[in-house]
């Protein structure tokens, strides 16, 4: 998880880093020329400049620690460990200074710091130079990923994998700065601003729709490649988190849409000597954008999970089988017998009754999910229902905490047979005691809620945030461990990526509906009932035992 999570952050920065240069040299300057505005001599120019120059910084430095912090990560996650198992320096200075991943991430790191350095030297050649340095970041990146991996075909597979992430840094690298650069659009009242803002909007649409292609043409390419079939999208945790990854595509797209059939005339054809008519498309510019780039800043962390994850591959390796698919696809009630865990805890490989207790916790996990899930749902309406609701999901949370705390891994509080420490540094048991966590958190922030009025009501943003971020280390869950087999392994991790996506999409759902990006009335319903199809899933789907 720490893994695929720090790859995120790093393709975030790296593409936010990215369209600085592609924004500056691709559209304002042009834009300028079309106007016949010398650079740097108009205000909104000179603001969008140093915006741009003050993100390419930020986007490319948290890029950079991001890889070098991963390094860490890799080393330990090859000793089987977390972190926090501790760190041995020279280890890390052998795996950066030896392994090719060592030194290629060395050499993307590397590449930024200088992006970031280059952006801060005035000169007329700043934009092209950190332009270049962030190309070769993309090359970089593109050499560390499953494309450079492959046995066959590894150039024209690390080929499509550069064009796929140079199209997400032209289409989303751009819009997040035009984004980060919202004030200063809006701001934009005077004659020459409003103007530059609509000539770059007239330039960006066609070449957005262009990348666009591009990238599902490439991204097309890559998943045939990797997933080996079509099958394959529902039957391994790659092809689920994929499927994620295109449904929140949906949205991005949409929003693209809207801008480029709906805001973009108007932003043409608009009067600029209307202020308030000025100030109205440029807000609903700002708006649309907003869609877009959250939805697009979610698919391409889900994209940094999905290089994590173990593709199936031509052999279809690590795909469900049609046992597994049959006894997933078949609902049947919850169990009610509960396993003591120290008939079995130790036991290699696990034993029936270790998979019959975890179906077990799995299951009764999944009618809190449930109750919540519906306390939330009362709560989105009026009345008696909605007070009731309002009130009891607090309550249910620190059940669940302890449960998820002490259940989902038993040899930590209840047998005691391992200490935190050990909990800690085991990748496996730090996610689980994480997620009891956050739960925690969530009982803590519920309590403190009472006093908070209306629509914000359950928790405000903070609930949309632990929701996607709980359910992106569910997609990049890895349960491989060496007393597990392969298709148990798989089949707990597609389970998981299928959690993962009902979470994510919940969360995404509730933060667009509170930012008025959704339709409020629609949003109010479906993020607590996916949150109950949730608890439904692992309530009467969650399997171990095929
Ligand atoms: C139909 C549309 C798309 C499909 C089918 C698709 C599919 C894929 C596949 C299969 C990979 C390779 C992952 C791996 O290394 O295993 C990938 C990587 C990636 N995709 Fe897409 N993609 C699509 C659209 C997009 C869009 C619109 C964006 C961004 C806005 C995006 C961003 C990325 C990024 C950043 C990576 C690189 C991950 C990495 O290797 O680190 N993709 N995509």
């Amino acid at each position: 998880m720490e893994h695929s999570l720090l790859h995120a952050l790093a393709l975030a920065g790296l593409i936010t880093a990215v369209g600085g240069p592609l924004l500056i040299l691709g559209l304002l300057r042009p834009a300028e020329r079309a106007w016949g505005i010398e650079s740097e001599q108009d205000e909104f120019g000179r603001a969008l400049g140093k915006g741009a120059a003050r993100w390419v910084v930020c986007g490319a430095l948290l890029a950079a620690a991001a890889t070098l912090l991963d390094l860490f990560v890799q080393v330990a996650e090859l000793r089987g460990k977390t972190v926090f198992s501790g760190v041995d320096i020279a280890e890390i200075v052998r795996f950066a200074t030896r392994a090719t991943v060592g030194r290629l991430s060395l050499a993307r790191a590397g590449a930024l710091l200088l992006m970031a350095a280059a952006t801060l030297v005035p000169g007329r050649h700043k934009w092209s130079v950190t332009g270049l340095l962030g190309c070769s970041a993309i090359v970089l990146t593109s050499l560390v990923s499953h494309a450079a991996a492959q046995p066959v075909g590894r150039y024209a597979a690390i080929a499509v994998q550069v064009a796929h992430i140079s199209g997400a840094a032209i289409w989303m690298g751009v819009l997040i700065q035009l984004l980060l650069a919202r004030g200063t659009i809006q701001r934009a009242s005077s004659g020459t601003g409003v103007a530059l803002v609509a000539e770059i909007v007239r330039r960006f649409s066609p070449v957005a729709l262009i990348v666009v292609s591009l990238l599902v043409l490439s991204g097309v390419l890559a998943a045939w490649r990797y997933l080996g079939g079509v099958g394959a999208l529902f039957t391994s945790a790659y092809g689920l988190t994929l499927l994620v990854k295109l449904a929140l595509l949906t949205l991005a797209l949409f929003a693209g849409l809207v801008n480029y059939r709906i805001i973009r005339p108007r932003l043409l054809a608009m009067d600029r000597s209307n202020a308030d008519a000025v100030k109205l498309v440029l807000r609903r510019f700002g708006r649309m954008l907003e869609l877009e780039v959250t939805a697009g800043l979610l698919v391409i962390t889900v994209a940094g999970i999905l290089a994590s994850v173990s593709p199936p591959g031509q052999n279809g390796s690590l795909r469900l089988t049609e046992r597994q698919t049959d006894a997933f696809l078949e609902p049947r009630l919850p169990a009610v017998r509960m396993v003591n865990p120290a008939t079995f805890y130790g036991a290699a490989p696990r034993t029936v009754d270790d998979l019959h207790y975890s179906e077990f916790t799995h299951h009764w996990s999944g009618v809190m999910v449930c109750l919540l899930g519906l306390c939330w749902l009362a709560q989105a309406g009026s009345g008696r229902a909605a007070e009731w609701g309002g009130r009891s999901w607090p309550f249910l949370l620190v059940p669940f905490a302890a449960f998820v705390v002490v259940a989902s891994d038993p040899e930590v509080w209840w047998l005691r047979r391992i200490s935190i420490g050990h909990a800690l540094s085991d990748p496996q048991l730090l996610e689980h005691q994480l997620g009891g966590g956050m739960i925690l958190l969530l009982a803590w922030l519920g309590w403190r809620d009472r006093r908070r009025a209306g629509p914000e009501r359950p928790l405000g943003y903070a609930l949309p945030i632990i929701m996607v971020l709980g359910s992106l280390s569910l997609l990049g869950h890895a349960h491989s461990t060496l007393i597990t087999d392969d298709a148990l392994a798989n089949l707990i991790n597609v389970q998981h990526a299928v959690f993962g996506a009902f979470g994510l999409i919940a969360g995404t759902v509730r933060w667009l509906g509170l930012r008025g990006l959704f339709p409020r009335q629609a949003a109010r319903w479906l993020w607590p009932g996916l949150v109950i199809g949730l608890g439904l899933f692992m309530t009467f789907c969650y399997r171990e035992v095929v």
